[in-house]
């Protein structure tokens, strides 16, 4: 089934030291798992799909989300930004702007 909403959160990981960094080396894992936790929490599922992914450009701003089909990309998201990124894409009241990449 198509879900209404598709989360990409990107998990890429590069080596130690690397000169882009990673999102996963900022953190995606645990906006992956609060995410996962969540949506089976709210029994989300056919709602909610969310989806590891590789790189997926603003590696300095990350861990970065793009939420389709808005078409709404996110950095600097945190485990704790979770539950409002739901809220907001499920209810259909826009974007979290203060965590939206230009
Ligand atoms: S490593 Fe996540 S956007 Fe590049």
């Amino acid at each position: 089934m198509k879900p209404k909403h598709h989360f990409l959160v990107c998990m890429n990981q590069r080596p130690p030291g690397h000169p882009r960094g990673s999102c996963s080396a900022l953190g995606a894992g645990s906006v992956f798992e609060a995410f996962r936790a969540e949506v089976e929490r709210r029994e989300l599922f056919g709602t909610v799909q969310v989806t590891g992914t590789f790189c997926m450009g603003p590696c300095d701003q990350g861990p970065t989300v793009v939420v389709y089909p808005e078409g709404v990309w996110y950095g600097h998201v945190t485990a704790a930004d979770v539950e409002e990124l739901l809220d907001t894409h499920i209810q259909q009241r826009g974007a979290v702007e203060r965590l939206q990449i230009a």
